[in-house]
C-alpha cells in the first residue's frame, strides 16, 4: 500500500506568521496543505478567501488541496484553478448537479473532490464514485478546527473503501476533523488515504516532528 498522505491544516496556523508556518511545512515530511474555505452560510464560521489563498500559492511548494464549505461553489470554480489550486473539494450537501460540478473542476485541469458531513451517507456517492478523485470523509461537523473526532467515522471508511472497490474506481479517502496520534493508524487501517491534520499539527509543540510521527504510524 502506497504511504499515507499528511494534509496539514491551515486553518490551525499562525495567520501573523504564515509564511513562516508555510515554510515548516515545505520542509517537513507532509504531502499537501488543506486550506478551509468558509462562507459563513454552509458552515457558521468565516475562514479566508481568495487574498490568502493566493499569498499562501506563492510560498507553498506542495499541492493546495483546497475544501470549499460554502454555497453555491460552481461560482468560483474557475477563479480557483486560477490561484494555482490542484485539488477542488466541494460539499455534496450544496451540489444539485453534483456530476456537472466534477466535470467542471477537472475541465479546469484541477482533481474534484467530494465531502461529505458526518450525517451524509456513502451510499449517495454510488452513482458518481467513479468521477471522484477524492472523498474527503468529514469526522467532525464542518466549521471549526480542534473538535473531537466522530467514532462512527470507522464505519463510514470501511463501507467507502468496500465501494470504491466494488466500483473498480480510483478514488483516494480523505479524513478531516480531529485527527490525531490516537486514531490516525486505525484510520488508514479502515481504508483512509489522507489524513488531514490542523490543531494536532500546529498546537504541538514541535509541528514538524508531528507530522513526522504522523507519518511513521501510518506506515
Ligand atoms: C473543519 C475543517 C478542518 C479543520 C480540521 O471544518 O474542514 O480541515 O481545519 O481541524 P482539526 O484537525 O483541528 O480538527
Ligand atoms: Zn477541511
Amino acid at each position: 500500500m502506497d504511504k499515507t498522505i499528511i494534509a496539514p491544516s491551515l486553518l490551525a496556523s499562525d495567520f501573523a506568521n504564515l509564511q513562516r508556518d508555510i515554510e515548516m511545512v515545505n520542509q517537513s515530511e507532509a504531502d499537501w496543505f488543506h486550506l478551509d474555505i468558509m462562507d459563513g452560510m454552509f458552515v457558521p464560521n468565516i475562514s479566508f478567501g481568495m487574498p490568502v489563498v493566493e499569498a499562501i500559492a506563492k510560498h507553498a511548494k506542495k499541492p493546495l488541496d483546497t475544501h470549499l464549505m460554502i454555497m453555491d461553489p460552481d461560482r468560483y470554480i474557475k477563479t480557483f484553478a486560477e490561484l494555482g489550486v490542484d485539488h477542488l473539494t466541494v460539499h455534496y450537501e450544496v451540489c444539485p448537479h453534483l456530476h456537472r460540478t466534477l466535470q467542471a473542476i477537472k475541465a479546469e485541469g484541477m482533481k474534484a473532490g467530494v465531502a461529505i458531513n458526518p450525517h451524509t451517507s456513502i451510499n449517495l456517492l454510488e452513482d458518481t464514485i467513479q468521477d471522484i478523485d477524492i472523498v474527503l470523509v468529514m469526522s467532525v461537523n464542518p466549521g471549526f478546527g480542534g473538535q473531537s473526532f466522530i467514532e462512527n467515522t470507522y464505519q463510514k471508511v470501511k463501507d467507502l473503501k468496500n465501494l470504491i472497490q466494488r466500483k473498480n474506481a480510483n478514488t483516494l479517502i480523505e479524513i478531516d476533523g480531529g485527527v490525531n496520534a490516537a486514531n490516525a493508524k486505525k484510520l488508514v487501517e479502515h481504508g483512509a488515504d489522507v489524513l488531514v491534520a490542523g490543531s494536532f499539527v500546529f498546537k504541538s509543540k514541535n509541528p514538524t516532528e508531528t507530522i513526522k510521527d504522523l507519518k511513521e504510524r501510518t506506515l
